[in-house]
């Protein structure tokens, strides 16, 4: 059996000081905004895996439908020998992937959470003794070095997760990952598209008020961590379509004028009434979108797949140029 590799590149206490660093930011900014990485300790990703199986939540299902039945063309089309996972969590949408991919050697999952790493590592080793797992503990968005491990790699960046970047983020977070890939490497991106507000708006605030938990509990993570005393039953929760700039936006919009203490930043803050904090974007693209924001990187499209409703796209990028026969313009077979 091969054994468990594991690399922090994240200093122990890297978290505690970027989350004060973001906090004092985006809290003394204006408007006033919260990263929305900061939703994800124990309970928030246990709120975010409730979210999934909500029936107003579809980019979930849209995008495990289009991994179910593509995953064989994905990975005859990468036909690598690594597969590199960005925010792998719990690694369970990307096993389909696995099994697709005839020549893979290793799986290089990448996220913050160690303890979700560990878990993912020990169970898929469980299942595939000979798979060589080396789970990387890192912030992906601040630079990322990856293990040497067999090439042509895959680097899968699933859940639609480039849509919380913002769109000066997102160009530098794809020329970085761009200038990790070698020739006969690939970039497996999964999106959210642009569709009717009514849609969209009710993914991000839903009948059960499971989003509007999960939005409030980056409040009670300031509160445990630096000691502030947020009331989040004082904030309620906002999700707007803004058609302008193609994102969906959460809010914390305070219910009442309030003062909060956060002690370990020496800091009081005056809420006014129906002042809002922004917590989350989350862009919704179109295929033009993609294609150039992907082009921009220095990244070739060369495949893109959606599920039926279109909902939904993955697309497959080369650092190579595509083995094209026309303008170079890539195949949409979607
Ligand atoms: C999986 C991080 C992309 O933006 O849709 C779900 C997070 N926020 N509901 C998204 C989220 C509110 C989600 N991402």
């Amino acid at each position: 059996m091969s054994p468990f590799h594991l690399t922090r590149t994240l200093p122990e206490d890297a978290t505690g000081a970027e989350l004060r660093a973001d906090v004092l930011r985006g809290l003394t900014g204006t408007p006033r905004t919260l990263p929305p990485k900061w939703f994800y300790d124990a309970r928030g990703s246990r709120l975010f895996d409730e979210i999934t199986t909500l029936p107003e939540y579809y980019p979930t299902r849209a995008e495990r439908e289009i991994l179910l039945a593509r995953a064989a063309e994905i990975a005859a089309a990468a036909g690598a020998r690594t597969l590199v996972e960005l925010g792998s969590g719990s690694s369970d949408k990307t096993r389909h992937l696995l099994d697709a991919m005839t020549s893979l050697r290793g799986y290089v999952p990448v996220d913050v959470s160690e303890s979700a790493l560990r878990q993912a590592g020990r169970a898929l080793l469980a299942e595939r003794p000979a798979l060589d797992v080396h789970a990387v503990v890192a912030d992906f968005t601040a630079g990322l070095t990856l293990p040497a491990s067999p090439g042509p790699r895959l680097v899968a960046f699933l859940g639609g997760t480039l849509g919380n970047l913002l769109p000066e983020e997102r160009g530098a977070f794809l020329a970085s990952l761009r200038a990790l890939l070698e020739p006969g490497d690939s970039l497996l991106l999964g999106t959210d598209l642009v569709k009717d507000e009514r849609t969209l708006v009710r993914a991000y605030d839903d009948a059960a008020g499971v989003t509007a938990e999960f939005n409030k509990n980056v409040l009670s993570v300031i509160n445990r961590e630096l000691g502030a005393d947020f009331d989040p039953d004082a904030f309620s929760h906002v999700a707007v379509w803004d058609r302008e700039r193609q994102w969906i936006e959460m809010r914390l919009r305070s219910e009442v004028a309030q003062t909060v203490k956060i002690p370990a930043l020496d800091l009081t803050l005056d809420f006014a009434e129906g002042e809002e904090t922004r917590t989350e974007v989350s862009a919704k693209f179109t295929e033009e979108r993609v294609r150039g924001e992907l082009g921009a990187a220095g990244l070739t499209p060369v495949r893109w797949w959606t599920d039926g409703e279109r909902r939904f796209a993955l697309s497959l990028s080369t650092v190579d140029g595509p083995a094209s026969d026309d303008d170079g313009r890539a195949r949409a077979d979607g």
